[in-house]
């Protein structure tokens, strides 16, 4: 990972600019599309989706402590407080594509979201054994449990799937998550988001993590939305 995290800027939408940076970087970042062009945006990427963005398929998602979060969910263990680098919905047989998110108000104080951009070539390339071999044990969103490696390779993309509080090591594996983020950690670039009202942030779920920064708890406005797309439980509904 490099020392200073890179950031990442925010334009006027156009399709084929964002299309273009999602699949070259990972992610993309940018503000005012009208609701048409959004959903363009949202089917190509998920061809299952219909209708208007600002009205469907969303959650809402603000700083909470512990004791209200959904028991299980991330705020469950880390409350409005930073949280580790992970995938979304990793306890899915096939997480969701893609994130989208949208800041309807960044809240009191900085609150940014990182995310960490694996290499995909050096990935594809190395495939480190710690990272496809020890299987771990994922279970969460009231799932049924499975076994699956931390990296596999998904129509051509280095598929990672981590998530510290939904996954435990199987059998022989000795493995420790530390030990896991600290490779993982070696084959991505962090990339830091600061969060204005109206942005919007699309990152690459199979290719990227993710985690909210520091900040939440004196943010309690904070309030992003956040999209599922592309995956067989894609949607979020
Ligand atoms: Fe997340």
């Amino acid at each position: 990972m490099s020392l200073e995290p890179s950031a990442i800027s925010v334009k006027n939408f156009i399709h084929e600019a964002a299309d273009r940076e999602l699949d070259e970087r990972g992610l993309t970042a940018f503000t005012n599309p009208s609701a048409s062009a959004l959903g363009n945006f949202f089917a190509g990427l998920d061809q299952r989706w219909t209708g208007n963005p600002f009205e469907r398929g969303f959650e809402e998602l603000i700083p909470i402590g512990r004791a209200a979060a959904r028991p299980g969910s991330l705020s469950s263990f880390t409350g409005a407080a930073a949280q580790p680098m992970h995938t979304d919905a990793a306890y899915l047989a096939s997480p969701p594509r893609y994130l989208v998110f949208e800041c309807v108000d960044p809240g009191e104080v900085s609150c940014k979201t990182e995310a960490w951009v694996t290499n995909q070539a050096k990935l594809l390339e190395e495939r480190p054994h710690l990272l496809t071999n020890p299987r771990w044990v994922f279970l969460g969103g009231g799932r049924s449990r499975f076994y699956s490696p931390v990296l596999d390779t998904v129509l051509g993309i280095a598929r990672i799937r981590y998530d510290p509080y939904c996954m435990s090591a199987a059998g022989e594996n000795k493995t420790t998550l530390n030990d896991v983020s600290g490779l993982l950690a070696s084959y991505t670039r962090q990339v830091s988001f600061e969060w204005t009202q109206g942005a919007f942030l699309i990152i690459d779920n199979w290719r990227c993590m993710h985690a909210r920064g520091v900040g939440g708890e004196s943010a309690p406005s904070r309030r992003l939305r956040r999209w599922y797309l592309g995956a067989k439980n894609g949607l979020g509904i």
